[in-house]
């Protein structure tokens, strides 16, 4: 039997545990150092705010497509990457910066429109399935590759390039060298080690993220801090986390959960998260087990948990939710098969 230990949690913006990143990474064989190919000049960019924040809670700004604007170019792989273009040059500038320090870096993914989000989603659920998918790839809509800003960079190293995500964790001191440049170019590290729990995203060295301004960069590097948490946005959304004990699920497990829940939530717009706690094993019932397999529609789960939570609607409300009212214990239900992970099955009074 697995059991925790009584816990509670109470974190700034408590996102996630998401071990690892994202992905629609490939295998290569191809060899030198690319250069950035050169593109058309483009007009000024404008209407573009460098500074938006793009997370599990906060979609894509409306209006953000038709103000972008993009380049293209072919990476030492042969894929086509789009930037927006400031952050196209910027980058330019540092790849150089770091090729004088014999570091050599390409981009495997950079903007991503919602539709290219839903492939990769859809690619990860059906390689890895639903749990582990939604941990590490951003919900279509939702995902700070949307912007333009967010460059994954890749190691080229001995004209080999490096571009699946576990082998690029192998060489740590190459990218703390590469994140000690970021910030002269206008560059932050997005998905810092040990801050899952504000980010809702594991650490992923290579995700960088363009902010157009050197200043406010370098004292976001420097403090070691989140966008989220420069932003302040993790002041308006505390969430209290309680996980309580279990003699069925480990901590772990019930912070994945909250996780799937929390993705969920996401979409219900304009509300705000106060509270989400495990209502505790003795809800793990046949009678509930069955409910959740009527639901699906099979004899599929062996176990399930219940997780309670508040939150307060805008005053507009929506199609479903009343406006401006705290809804209390509203309820999420996630139930797993024998030997697999707990899945999200129904949510609602
Ligand atoms: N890997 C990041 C979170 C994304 O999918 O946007």
């Amino acid at each position: 039997m697995k059991k925790i230990t009584a816990l509670m949690i109470t974190l700034i913006m408590a996102m996630a545990l998401v071990l690892t990143a994202c992905g629609g990474k490939k295998d290569s064989d191809s060899g030198e150092p690319a250069q950035g190919s050169s593109v058309a000049p483009a007009p000024q960019t404008s209407g573009i705010d460098y500074m938006a924040l793009v997370n599990k809670l906060n979609p894509l700004p409306d209006g953000w497509e038709e103000a972008l604007e993009t380049v293209h170019f072919t990476n030492t792989v042969g894929d086509d990457v789009e930037v927006e273009k400031k952050a196209y040059d910027a980058y330019l500038e540092l790849k150089a910066e770091l090729e004088k320090e014999g570091i050599y870096v390409d981009l495997d993914s950079a903007r991503r429109s919602v539709a290219d989000q839903e492939r990769i989603m859809n690619d990860f659920i059906e390689k890895y399935g639903q749990d582990y998918a939604f941990k590490t790839v951003a919900k279509p809509g939702y995902s700070e590759h949307h912007t333009g800003l967010a460059l994954n960079l890749y190691l080229i190293i001995d004209g080999q390039d490096i571009v699946e995500n576990e082998d690029m964790v192998q060489y740590p001191e190459i990218w703390a060298k590469i994140h000690a440049k970021l910030a002269d170019h206008g560059f932050i590290l997005r998905y810092l080690e040990g801050r899952e729990h504000l980010t809702g995203y594991g650490y992923e060295p290579w995700h960088i993220r363009y902010i157009d301004d050197v200043a406010t960069a370098k004292e976001i590097m420097e403090k070691d801090i989140t966008l989220e948490e420069y932003l302040g946005t993790v002041k308006s959304a505390d969430v209290t986390i309680e996980l309580g004990d279990s003699d069925y699920y480990t901590e772990e497990e019930l912070m994945e959960a909250v996780v799937q829940i929390k993705c969920k939530f996401a979409s219900f717009s304009g509300c705000e998260l106060h509270s989400i706690r495990y209502a505790g094993d003795e809800t793990n019932l046949e009678t509930n087990i069955a409910r959740m397999n009527a639901i699906v529609g099979e004899d599929k789960y062996a176990e399930c948990a219940e997780f309670l939570m508040d939150f307060h609607t805008p005053p507009e409300g929506s199609d479903t939710l009343k406006p401006d009212e705290e809804y209390k214990d509203y309820q999420w239900w996630l139930a797993r098969e024998a030997d697999g992970g707990l899945e999200l099955v129904t949510w609602g009074y």
